[in-house]
């Protein structure tokens, strides 16, 4: 592994061990915390976006286990403005040991990649959110022993979240819904690959315009802003379009009776999920948040070549 840049890079053999990882992780932490495998070893975080989880989860995943991170804010870095994403990749690699970056262009961050001597992660771009991806799988798998045959219906818009959210479901042979209303879908090149994948493991794709017939059996249910970071101009517009796409309790009663519903977070309470349904029984959204942790600490490990 060199990087870490999309799900669909790896095969499902490689995903299912990596959360593998991140639970013998999760489970040491616990139990007397992780050893300092990461001692001497920094991350350099590059972030041209705002962000609580990522930030604090993937420092806090070098510091467990004995290394540490450096946080660079878009104003200071300004990549590919105040320098060629060429030069600072160049530039980096020389003072950190890894990169993780958030960026607005995925072409970004494999621009990263391709000049970094060091390994880089996606922390998120527009195309995908791959660390989210592997805590969102590391959660139902804990919830469901493993992801084969699990019905995930994620209900909203068709951006990077369910990008990755798609990719793992048939990775590891999950069936993935979606139901996003007309000409807010995924795109057609991510779906493609999709499509490559489900033929090697089995996994089912389904896209709907209905949410109440996407939910229908479904074990998980997934939703997420309607707004991303960057797309701040379309906000009136999508507010107006995505209200029958809501996460309440009446769609979640159509699913299966045991749903767990699952949001990456920030969370606009009350547009995309309803507080009850947050705060609700059927509500993973914490753990899930918390699963970013050890799900990295797992990412981590490998590009470190230290597990
Ligand atoms: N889910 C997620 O990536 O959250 P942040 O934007 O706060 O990092
Ligand atoms: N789709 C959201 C995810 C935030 C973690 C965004 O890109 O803003």
């Amino acid at each position: 592994m060199k990087n870490f840049l999309a799900i669909s890079d790896f095969s499902s053999q490689e995903i299912q061990a990596l959360l593998d990882l991140a639970i013998q992780l999760k489970k040491e932490f616990f139990a007397s915390g992780n050893p300092p495998l990461f001692k001497g070893k920094v991350l350099g975080m590059i972030f041209q976006k705002p962000s609580l989880r990522t930030r604090v989860s993937f420092d806090m995943a070098m510091r467990h286990m004995g290394g540490d991170a450096l946080y660079l804010s878009p104003n200071e870095i300004g990549l590919g403005k105040r320098e060629s994403i060429a030069d600072v990749a160049r530039v980096l690699s020389g003072y950190v040991s890894i990169l993780m970056a958030r960026v607005f262009e995925h072409e970004h961050v494999l621009e990263l990649a391709k000049w970094s001597n060091i390994p880089v992660i996606n922390g998120l771009s527009d195309y995908n959110h791959p660390c989210q991806g592997m805590a969102d799988a590391l959660t139902i798998q804990e919830k469901f022993g493993n992801l084969k045959g699990i019905n995930v219906a994620y209900i909203g818009d068709g951006n990077n979240v369910a990008v990755s959210l798609m990719h793992v479901c048939a990775k590891l042979g999950a069936n993935f819904t979606i139901a996003n209303p007309e000409g807010y879908g995924i795109p057609a090149k991510p779906i493609e690959i999709a499509r490559q994948i489900t033929r090697e493991t089995g996994g089912g794709l389904k896209f709907l315009v209905d949410p109440e017939e996407a939910v229908k059996g479904a074990q998980v249910i997934y939703t997420d802003t309607w707004t991303s970071m960057g797309q701040e101009d379309e906000q009136a517009k999508r507010e107006k379009l995505f209200p029958p796409y809501q996460v309440n309790s009446n769609l979640v009663a159509k699913a299966d009776k045991d749903v767990i519903v699952m949001h990456c977070l920030p969370a606009h309470r009350n547009h995309e999920l309803t507080d009850d349904v947050a705060d609700g029984p059927h509500s993973v959204i914490f753990p899930q948040a918390h699963n970013r942790l050890h799900a990295q600490k797992a990412i981590l490990a490998r590009l470190l070549g230290v597990a």
